[in-house]
């Protein structure tokens, strides 16, 4: 083998690699995002089974209710976080039927709730 053969082949081994290194990267950020956003739509699911009867459940429906406040309207309220959302739903509360939410669909549900914020 030439001594110019080699080279040309390191290179092309070591470009094979970084397009491998590169792959990899992109492929482990792409899942990071992908559990977040697929928690917003089993959120959004569960509300439109569960919340729509009552409250507004998409931006669009806004002013359809008006005994339960909107989704994106307890989005946009101040200290409404994942946390508070939590807390009330653990809590008793008059007006609200005291819904069995599991943890797991209390992240879900507060996830999209909390995507409709500011828009
Ligand atoms: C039978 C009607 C009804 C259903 C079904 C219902 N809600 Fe409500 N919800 C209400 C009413 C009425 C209020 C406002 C009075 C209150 O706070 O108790 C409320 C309040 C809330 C609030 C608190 C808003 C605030 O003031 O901070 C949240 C969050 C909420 N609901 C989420 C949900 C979710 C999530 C579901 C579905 C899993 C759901 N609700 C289902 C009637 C309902």
């Amino acid at each position: 083998m030439s001594h110019s053969v080699r080279i040309y082949i390191g290179i092309v081994i070591l470009i094979a690699l970084s397009m491998l290194f590169l792959f990899s990267v992109v492929h482990t950020a792409a899942g990071a995002s992908r559990p977040g956003s697929r928690m917003i739509a089993e959120g959004h699911r569960l509300a439109r089974a569960w919340c729509q009867t009552c409250h507004a459940v998409e931006p669009h429906m806004i002013g359809l209710f008006d005994e339960a406040p909107s989704f994106q309207a307890v989005a946009d309220r101040h200290g409404t976080t994942a946390l508070s959302l939590k807390v009330f739903w653990r809590t008793s509360h008059q007006n609200m039927p005291n819904l069995v939410i599991s943890p797991e669909q209390a992240d879900a549900l507060s996830a999209y709730i909390l995507s409709l914020r500011g828009d």
